[in-house]
């Protein structure tokens, strides 16, 4: 494996950057960490309620200054929101705190796996498949940016993928 203190997943929602990277994790020894998770956790309050209460700029902020805490951490897996690459100083310090692996998916199967999401603020939308081609658009050029790895994970399994990850290493 390339030294780097962390492996860090970027991608689309649905791509499967936590439940490959918590399976990675399991089966490097290293420790998994979602970033939404945490911070639900630190904050005590859900992703949708943040964005309701202080709208999805505020969401950002906060995901901003949690990426950079756990970016000064090692041994770890780190699956980010969707669109933890939006900010550039965000970009900078994932690509600097480990090995960044880019997943991807394609449309028709990121929306089959997001068809019952209920609770993904940028999801409650009439038309999803717009919404996402648009949100896919202006941020695959900035996973792409960073990515050490690249991943088509639509067509794998979570075991497949973690798999194929692990001998890419
Ligand atoms: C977002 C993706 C979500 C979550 C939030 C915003 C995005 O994470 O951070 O709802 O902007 O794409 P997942 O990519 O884990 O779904």
């Amino acid at each position: 494996m390339k030294v780097a203190p962390n492996l860090i997943l970027v991608g689309p929602m649905g791509s499967g950057k936590s439940s490959i990277g918590r399976r990675l994790a399991r089966r490097l020894g290293l420790a998994f960490v979602d970033a939404d998770t945490e911070l639900e956790r630190r904050t005590g309050a859900t992703i949708p309620l943040i964005f309701e209460l202080e709208g999805e700029a505020g969401f950002r902020q906060r995901e901003r200054a949690l990426l950079a805490s756990l970016c000064a951490g090692r041994d770890q897996v780190i699956a980010t929101g969707g669109g933890a690459v939006l900010d550039p100083d965000t970009r900078r310090q994932l690509a600097d705190a480990g090995f960044v692996i880019h997943l991807k998916i394609d449309i028709d199967r990121q929306l089959q796996r997001l068809a019952r999401d209920r609770v993904r603020p940028l999801l409650q939308t009439a038309d999803r498949r717009e919404k996402l081609l648009a949100l896919g658009a202006q941020r695959a050029p900035l996973y792409a940016q960073i990515a050490d790895l690249e991943l088509d994970s639509g067509r794998m399994s979570v075991g497949a993928a973690a798999d194929r990850l692990a001998e890419l290493l």
